[in-house]
């Protein structure tokens, strides 16, 4: 397919001297693969876009592909036996785990910030958000070529720690005794409002429902921070335990997610002795002004930006601020980065607009190339969700009650499927994520637990349930043919294909169904790559959808194991099978989502 958009980007160059060629792709495979929209070329040139379009289609020639004039756009479509060769090729020569071959290192370096919860509150839907958007930005950023580091920017340090201190000294004892009482860490899924860390979020909700009518309290809790920033050992000493009962239980989270980072290490208490070094660079570069009550801040109007940014407050403690400065600076010596994500929610617009704007101050050297995709929050039908206020969703009983309803499924349609249990687990959590990738990055979703489980329709477990239905035609078909399509390794070596060498009579692929199938998958290359410039997994996950659904059109039209069928005709299905297999795992698994082979 890279060859001949290359010979048509030659044909339109060597016609429209001058002139910049983009191409688009059709919105479907009946009008063609490959579309010029004129209307730039034609402004340029003074024609009517519709005429220039005409015009260029008498004048250029492809072999193997038509060209035709659609209004103001140039249509070429490839001859189906064409166009059919070129998709089994791109996606059956590569590498069985990396179909389309995943683009050679481009020796750029991009940091993706993601997940980055706050210990001593629960990982929550919300988070989900972050993890999984986060996670398919370095997959897909791997796979396109660039070096990914995976950081989680936790949020380990903070004033909420003398929340937490405070709240843990006055009513640990009473009533609320040992953090780890009647806790078995070896049970597998714990009940969530028993273990340590829901004890630690209660506390915290508590200390800020009694706050309300007792302002002292306040004090009392910025006092423990103030502790806590002095190496007070007592302070130290539960903030440390703290943070461990937390990291077990994210890293819990993380696991049953298929999620890691290059580092834990590197949350906000990380920047803890790199904060009076950043402090003196910002006095040094004469940033540094006096605020209201002795706090320290930066002025910014300057670069349009009415908000100072707050960098210590008036008791001298540092804040999230600080520790973000200090955090970009680590980054810039130790990482030297291109671009650095922040997958951050949208309500710290402002906060990144800052951070970016100080370092740009300190050094040029940042300029573009730090950048904030913010998400929208995840919200109860009655509002946003409020860590403080205590109605939250938690991820994990939203992720064992997806795989709950998908098991009382199995049971109900194929209950002697083997290894139901993890079966279920794949598509519950394919369900949330795949939920999650569809809803706009930028907009708030309203959660309801019909739309997250909804298993029909535009979801995780229709495009999972397409591959597992290739999947069983090939373990039909027999010979080798489900050996072609199975997963390897997807993080271990390449493994050379092809055992079986392209079918050369691709005349049962004629098809409009199978020639729409082929055209669906020859669109996600464009969609991997639209998921790493837009920063977001939409483009993916509807470029799968289109995908599952073209494959059912096929299945049901072109018969592909029936006895009458000539063996060429068979081979050539097969073998577009296998493709759509291996182009759908590919897509799941940039999404963080597995595809079961059965179901
Ligand atoms: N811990 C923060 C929160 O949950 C998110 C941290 C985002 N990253 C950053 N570099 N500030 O709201």
């Amino acid at each position: 397919m890279d060859a001949l958009r290359h010979t048509f980007e030659q044909q339109l160059a060597a016609a429209l001297p001058g002139v910049e060629i983009t191409l688009e792709r059709p919105k479907s495979g009946e009008l063609g693969d490959l579309a010029f929209p004129c209307f730039r070329a034609a402004k340029q040139l003074g024609k009517n876009p519709a005429q220039l379009s005409q015009e260029l289609a008498a004048a250029i020639r492809i072999e193997g592909a038509a060209l035709a004039a659609a209004g103001p756009y140039l249509n070429l479509k490839l001859a189906p036996e064409t166009r059919a060769k070129a998709v089994l090729a791109a996606i059956l020569e590569a590498p069985p785990e990396r179909p389309y071959a995943s683009r050679p290192a481009n020796g750029k370096k991009v940091i993706v910030e993601y997940s980055s919860p706050n210990i001593a509150k629960l990982f929550t839907i919300g988070h989900l958000r972050s993890t999984m958007i986060g996670h398919a930005l370095a997959q897909t950023h791997q796979f396109l070529g660039y070096d990914v580091v995976r950081l989680n920017h936790l949020g380990d340090w903070g004033t909420q720690f003398g929340t937490l201190l405070a709240a843990y000294t006055r009513w640990a004892q009473d009533g609320n005794p040992d953090l780890e009482e009647d806790f078995d860490w070896a049970e597998p899924a714990p009940d969530r409002r028993r273990t340590p860390l829901f004890r630690l979020f209660q506390l915290y909700v508590r200390f800020h429902a009694e706050e309300e009518n007792d302002p002292a309290m306040r004090d009392e809790a910025r006092g423990w921070f103030k502790r806590l920033e002095n190496n007070d050992p007592k302070a130290r000493g539960l903030w440390k335990r703290f943070r461990d009962l937390s990291l077990t239980e994210f890293q819990r989270i993380y696991d049953r997610l298929g999620v890691s980072f290059d580092t834990l290490e590197q949350g906000e208490a990380f920047y803890e002795d790199r904060l009076a070094p950043t402090m003196q660079r910002l006095e040094d570069a004469g940033l540094l002004v006096e605020g209201e009550r002795g706090a320290r801040v930066i002025h910014l109007e300057d670069v349009g930006i009415a908000t100072p940014c707050l960098v210590q407050k008036g008791d001298g403690t540092s804040i999230y601020a600080t520790r973000d400065l200090a955090a970009v600076l680590y980054r810039q010596q130790t990482y030297a980065f291109d671009r650095c994500l922040y997958v951050v929610g949208v309500d710290q617009v402002l906060h990144f607009q800052q951070i970016f704007a100080v370092a740009e101050k300190l050094d040029p050297w940042f300029k573009g190339r730090m950048l904030h995709t913010p998400f929208g929050m995840v919200k109860l039908p009655e509002g946003k969700m409020s860590t403080r206020k205590g109605n939250v969703i938690f991820l994990e009983d939203v992720l064992d009650e997806a795989r709950e309803r998908v098991a009382a499924i199995i049971e109900e349609k194929n209950p002697g499927l083997k290894d139901k249990a993890e079966v279920a687990e794949m598509l519950g959590m394919g369900a949330v994520v795949f939920f999650d990738a569809m809803n706009d990055r930028v907009k708030p979703i309203t959660f309801t637990w019909d739309r997250v489980i909804a298993l029909d329709g535009d979801t995780g477990p229709y495009v999972q349930y397409a591959h597992a239905r290739i999947m069983s035609v090939l373990r039909k078909a027999g010979g080798d043919w489900a050996l072609q399509a199975q997963a390897g390794d997807p993080e271990g070596p390449v493994v050379p294909f092809l055992t079986r060498p392209l079918p050369t009579n691709l005349d049962g692929l004629a098809a409009p169904e199978a020639q729409a199938l082929l055209f669906e998958l020859a669109g996600l290359p464009s969609a991997i790559a639209a998921v790493a410039e837009g920063c977001m997994a939409t483009p993916l996950a509807r470029q799968l959808v289109a995908v599952a659904r073209s494959f059912s059109g096929f299945y049901t039209n072109c018969p592909i194991l029936a006895p009458d069928n000539a063996p060429e005709v068979r081979d050539a299905r097969l073998a577009l099978c296998v493709a759509t297999a291996r182009a759908l795992r590919q897509g799941l698994f940039l999404m963080g989502i597995q595809a079961p082979e059965e179901m």
